[in-house]
């Protein structure tokens, strides 16, 4: 496998299951360092096993210190950062009348708040390299629908936030991009269709967008899986 990305450092939060993972081997089988964030200790340490190059980190990204525990961790194991990838997310779905407020506290906390705090803490240290920052977003944060008020809401939050990144960190020549895939067959939802985005074809597309040759910024991907004609409506 092509290790484009020898002496390069990732972090990647949401990385105990589902595309944080994936995408975690993909990075570290690329050749680069990565810090695995996330809260589930145990699955980050088994994934921590598969590869020398993963760095598990026990990170609650609700609470900022340990965001900020986090950036300063790649930094001083592997002496740098160029690639931060807000990847942990969670959804909620109902009508407005029917969400909890906990339930939208906890996707603007994670979805939103969340990445901000990472790109606050990672922008200095991004600036030094020359990095990129991938936000992974959702369809959802590019349509709406019934049932989404408050993810949608968190996500098209996080395109705005990327949206104004691109901008602020253009002169500093730090990429900016956010991956929009429709539904992934992880544990976010409980019965995924069989159809759905596999995590590694999701995984591809960020390798594809953190290896663009240096004169190339993808600004948003946005991927569906191919629904089959009998299951379309
Ligand atoms: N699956 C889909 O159909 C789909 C479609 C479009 C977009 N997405 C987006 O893709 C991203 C990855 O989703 P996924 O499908 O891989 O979901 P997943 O399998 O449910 O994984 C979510 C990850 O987020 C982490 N996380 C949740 N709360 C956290 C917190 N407070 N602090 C740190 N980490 C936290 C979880 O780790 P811990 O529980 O160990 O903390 C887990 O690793 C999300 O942003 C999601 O919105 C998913």
């Amino acid at each position: 496998m092509a290790d484009k990305l020898t002496s390069k450092t990732a972090i990647v939060t949401g990385a105990s299951k589902g595309l944080g993972h994936t995408l975690t081997q993909r990075l570290a089988q690329g050749g680069a360092w990565v810090i695995a964030a996330a809260r589930s200790e145990n699955r980050l340490k088994e994934l921590a096993a598969t590869h020398e190059k993963i760095i598990p980190l026990v990170t609650d990204l609700t609470h900022s210190n340990d965001v900020k525990r986090m950036v300063d961790t790649a930094v001083t194991e592997t002496g740098r950062l160029d690639i931060l990838i807000n990847n942990a997310g969670l959804g909620h779905f109902g009508r407005v009348e029917e969400l909890t407020e906990q339930q939208w506290d906890q996707m603007m906390d994670v979805n939103l708040k969340g990445a901000f705090l990472a790109c606050k803490f990672a922008i200095p240290h991004l600036i030094k390299s020359k990095g990129h920052i991938v936000n992974i977003s959702s369809v959802a944060g590019t349509v709406t629908f019934p049932g989404g008020g408050g993810y949608c809401a968190s996500k098209f939050g996080l395109q705005a936030l990327s949206d104004v990144l691109t901008q602020e960190l253009k002169k500093d020549e730090v990429k900016v991009s956010t991956l929009c895939p429709g539904s992934i067959q992880t544990e976010f939802f409980p019965d995924p269709r069989d159809h759905a985005l596999t995590p590694e074809q999701v995984a591809e597309t960020v390798w594809m967008m953190v290896t663009a040759d240096p004169g190339v910024i993808f600004n948003q991907v946005i991927m569906r899986p191919q629904v089959p004609p009998e299951l379309q409506k």
